[in-house]
């Protein structure tokens, strides 16, 4: 194929807006799947992923589509629906030239609607609205174009209206993506060392191809050929590459026949949520790690570090990029392992400057990220804590603003925006710190609003943050794997709650156990459990021994699953109760 028969693109979407279906309609039309077969939605293929109906790892497929006795390559390049991913969008979006935008023509724009937008915008595509759903009762896509007018500036003449399920006008998208979007596999560079220029042969350090190089040239923002590309530019390269996953982003180009070592790459995957996973039982320790092994394979996005608990065995301490990605992980070790996992409530990286002098003095990184409450520094050490903070995206019906404002001020947002996207829509923006959202804040915001709210977030780096360490005492002794570090003003209501489960999950003993949440030698929260005497003999009148003897026996082994903090014994149970998600 000539690079001008070549189209690349992709197909973004907030959940349930359709890509799916518009996907398959138009590898119908292009006589890539079979119509008659029931192949729906051939481009998701995990397990999880067509459960939850959302797209995790990206998949590409070729479509050939004569127009005006031309034949062009339509190579569609799948990308996740949610931000959690969006890692794997921008690395896909780097391999096109144009997306289509597909919005529900009843629910309007939504706040993953404005995330993808701004990618593609980012990634400087071609960017093709495309309305539908459009055969609905409700819809109503003049209102839509509006919005997309309003919120993204494109004509609303510009606007697709189809109908995917049906297949109404889906042939026009084909035909716009041959108009709108430029052609061929077009390589964005940064030049290093040297210079570049048409004719010469080049080699990916990623996939060891030999190419010849078409075309240079710079952005302007459109392309504009050059003769030649030096070091210190940043332009284009066309180079023959067939296939748009031979240009990975973050990939080194050299000169053949003059091989440098490869270039770290541009960006990486940096985990945002992390979580302690640890088999429900010990002995299935082999098998979870293999388990996780096979998983990170090929999501390369998730760290893993080795990590113990006393109560909980051993296990590891996971980064994952968000919240529904550590949900999806987890889902994939029970559905396609069988793994039984514990996960314990996720925590966000925080950071502190540490104002030791004397670290200053040996040059040593004066910065500390903090993934484990365990490694938390003390405040004597410190000039301040960080903590990492995102910009949400909330788009909503008005009705249900004055809750979702307050919900937003409960998890200590600061409000950056609002606007009204039509007559009663409104689009909020607040910076969050992002660890008031990874327990249950979707949820919240969910059920305040019936449902009708949704949400995005992206990376907005990190604040000052007044951070605290939170003790849990069971009789005057620290439960090392309670310690938290909380936001000062949560302190008492977060202590208070895990005092509260607490109680709710320790057997009674023979003596009274306080359970206490304290911040250094400061008590906080406080809860009892009264004493009670289990007597397991109390059964045997007298007489027989033996039976007596296997009783004992039997709370003898019950015990080994307990763990001893100070005189108190803890049922592994009630240390699950207290650390897991929800
Ligand atoms: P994610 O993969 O979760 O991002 O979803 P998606 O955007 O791929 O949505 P999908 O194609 O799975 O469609 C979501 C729902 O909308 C499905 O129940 C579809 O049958 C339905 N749907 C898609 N297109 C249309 C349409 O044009 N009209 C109607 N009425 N329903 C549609």
């Amino acid at each position: 194929f000539p690079v001008e028969n070549i189209r690349n693109f992709s197909i973004v979407a907030h959940v349930d807006h359709g890509k799916s279906t518009l996907a398959d309609r138009l590898l119908e039309l292009t006589g890539t799947i079979d119509k008659t077969k029931n192949n729906k939605q051939v481009l998701d293929k995990l397990q999880v992923e067509r459960e939850r109906g959302i797209t995790v790892k990206a998949q590409t497929a070729s479509l050939f589509y004569n127009c005006e006795g031309k034949q062009y390559l339509l190579n569609l390049i799948d990308t996740p629906g949610h931000v959690d991913f969006s890692y794997e969008v921008s690395r896909s979006l780097s391999a096109c030239q144009g997306v289509l935008l597909v919005v529900d023509a009843n629910e309007g724009i939504q706040a993953q609607t404005v995330a993808n937008f701004f990618l593609a915008f980012e990634a400087q595509l071609s960017v093709i609205p495309v309305i539908n759903k459009i055969d609905l009762k409700n819809a109503d896509p003049e209102r839509v174009e509006n919005q997309i007018e309003k919120v993204f500036d494109i004509p609303s003449d510009e606007c697709i209206k189809i109908s995917a399920k049906l297949g109404t006008n889906v042939e026009s998208v084909l035909q716009a993506i041959i108009e709108r979007i430029p052609p061929g596999v077009i390589a964005n560079v940064a030049l290093f060392d040297g210079v570049v220029s048409k004719g010469d042969k080049i080699v990916s350090a990623h996939t060891q191809k030999t190419y010849e190089v078409n075309e240079v040239g710079v952005l302007n923002p459109n392309e504009q050929p050059t003769h030649k590309l030096y070091a210190g530019q940043v332009g284009y390269l066309i180079a023959g590459m067939k296939d748009v996953t031979e240009a990975q982003i973050g990939d080194t180009l050299c000169l053949h026949k003059q091989p440098v070592e490869p270039l770290p790459g541009f960006k990486s995957a940096k985990p945002m949520v992390f979580a302690g996973m640890y088999p429900l039982d010990q002995s299935e320790y082999n098998n979870l790690k293999s388990a996780i092994e096979k998983l990170t394979l090929n999501d390369s996005s998730v760290t893993v570090h080795r990590d113990s608990s006393l109560a909980l065995g051993a296990g590891w301490r996971l980064g994952f990029l968000g919240l529904l990605h550590m949900e999806v992980f987890n889902q994939r070790l029970e559905q396609e392992y069988n793994a039984s996992v514990i996960l314990t409530t996720p925590t966000v990286p925080y950071k502190a400057v540490l104002s030791s002098s004397k670290l200053i003095k040996e040059h040593r990184e004066k910065e500390i990220t903090i993934i484990n409450p365990a490694q938390f520094p003390d405040k004597s050490k410190v000039t301040e804590y960080l903590e990492p903070v995102v910009l949400g995206t909330i788009i909503t019906p008005d009705e249900y603003t004055g809750k979702i404002m307050m919900l937003c001020e409960a998890r200590r947002a600061v409000q950056k925006n609002m606007i009204f996207i039509d007559q009663n829509r409104v689009m909020l923006k607040y910076l969050f710190p992002l660890n008031e959202i990874v327990v249950d804040f979707y949820d919240s915001l969910k059920s305040l609003s019936s449902g009708y709210a949704s949400f995005d977030y992206e990376d907005a780096g990190y604040q000052t943050a007044e951070l605290v360490k939170m003790d849990i005492l069971l009789n005057g002794n620290t439960v090392e794997e309670l310690v938290t570090v909380v936001h000062k003003d949560k302190a008492h209501s977060i202590g208070k709650a895990i005092c509260e489960r607490l109680k709710d999950s320790l057997p009674r003993q023979l003596f009274e156990i306080a359970i206490q949440a304290a911040i250094g030698s400061k008590i906080i929260a406080r809860e009892t459990v009264k004493a009670y005497r289990k007597n397991v003999l109390a059964k045997c009148y007298g007489g027989d021994i033996t039976r007596k003897m296997k009783l004992l026996k039997r709370q003898a082994e019950g015990k080994k699953k307990l763990r001893k903090i100070g005189n108190v014994e803890v049922p592994k149970d009630a240390f699950i109760k207290v650390l897991k998600t929800q």
